[in-house]
């Protein structure tokens, strides 16, 4: 790459982390940076493990693939009609760091990809400001379709949505979930409390870590939250490097 833009690129970088707060930045060991293997060792054991959460059943050892051809051209809530794409999620099938969000709006509703707007591209640099790449991490919604308008996901729209994202979780497996927002949190936790009052600290998902932190979206609406989102982030990478190595 050209040395100036090279420069730009890191000089742009850097003004994002101090208006994250960020006051020094750590390079995790290789090993926490991709904690497994990019691509699902073939001779994994097929799925079997069978854990009954609420009323979604979740087969451990079941593949993203298998997921997402379960979706098909789903037709199970009132968003079918208006989208033109179906966001899954992107990124590491394998990854230590998992990201959940709320919903595609008109980008990622475009695209077919999770979080590829302007909100989107503020999750990126949160990503690589503990030092992962996005390619590294897994990252996907609580709903696969996007509210007309961005409204709010409504109850009946989550509940015929989120047992996708359980298993979506249960097949990648992630070290640390990082739940954006009040919808991701909550859906995750099974709670009603606000973000302000979940975030700061590791809670559990079904024996997985959880940090729940702010929405990059609502981090462009109020920039001053950015330094708890950096906050929230170097506990999740605390523990993520705090791994043993698989
Ligand atoms: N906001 C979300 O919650 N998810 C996306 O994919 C994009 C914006």
């Amino acid at each position: 790459m050209n040395r100036k833009i090279l420069g730009e690129q890191i000089h742009g970088h850097l003004q994002l982390y101090r208006d994250l707060g960020v006051r020094y930045v750590s390079r995790p060991a290789p090993s926490a940076q991709n904690r497994k293997p990019k691509t699902k060792n073939p001779e994994s054991p097929p799925a079997e493990t069978v854990i009954a959460a609420g009323e979604t059943v979740v087969t451990a050892g079941e593949t993203l693939e298998a997921i997402l051809a379960d979706i098909g051209n789903c037709r199970r809530c009132k968003l079918a009609p208006t989208r033109t794409n179906l966001v899954f999620g992107s990124g590491n099938p394998r990854a230590s760091l998992m990201f959940v969000g709320e919903a595609p709006g008109a980008d990622e509703d475009e695209q077919g990809l999770p979080f590829v707007g302007r909100a989107g591209r503020l999750l990126t640099l949160i990503v690589e400001s503990i030092g992962f790449r996005r390619e590294d991490v897994y990252i996907c919604n609580i709903l696969k379709c996007r509210p007309p308008n961005n409204r709010n996901p409504e109850t009946d729209e989550i509940a015929a949505c989120e047992g996708f994202l359980f298993r979506q979780i249960a097949a990648v497996q992630p070290g640390v979930i990082v739940a954006l927002g009040t919808f991701g949190a909550q859906t995750l936790l099974k709670t009603t409390e606000t973000i302000g009052k979940l975030r700061g600290r590791l809670l559990d998902y079904r024996g997985v870590k959880l940090i729940a932190t702010y929405h990059p979206a609502y981090l462009l609406r109020s920039p001053l939250e950015k330094r708890k989102v950096w906050d929230d982030m170097r506990i999740a990478h605390n523990y993520i490097r705090a791994l043993p190595r698989q």
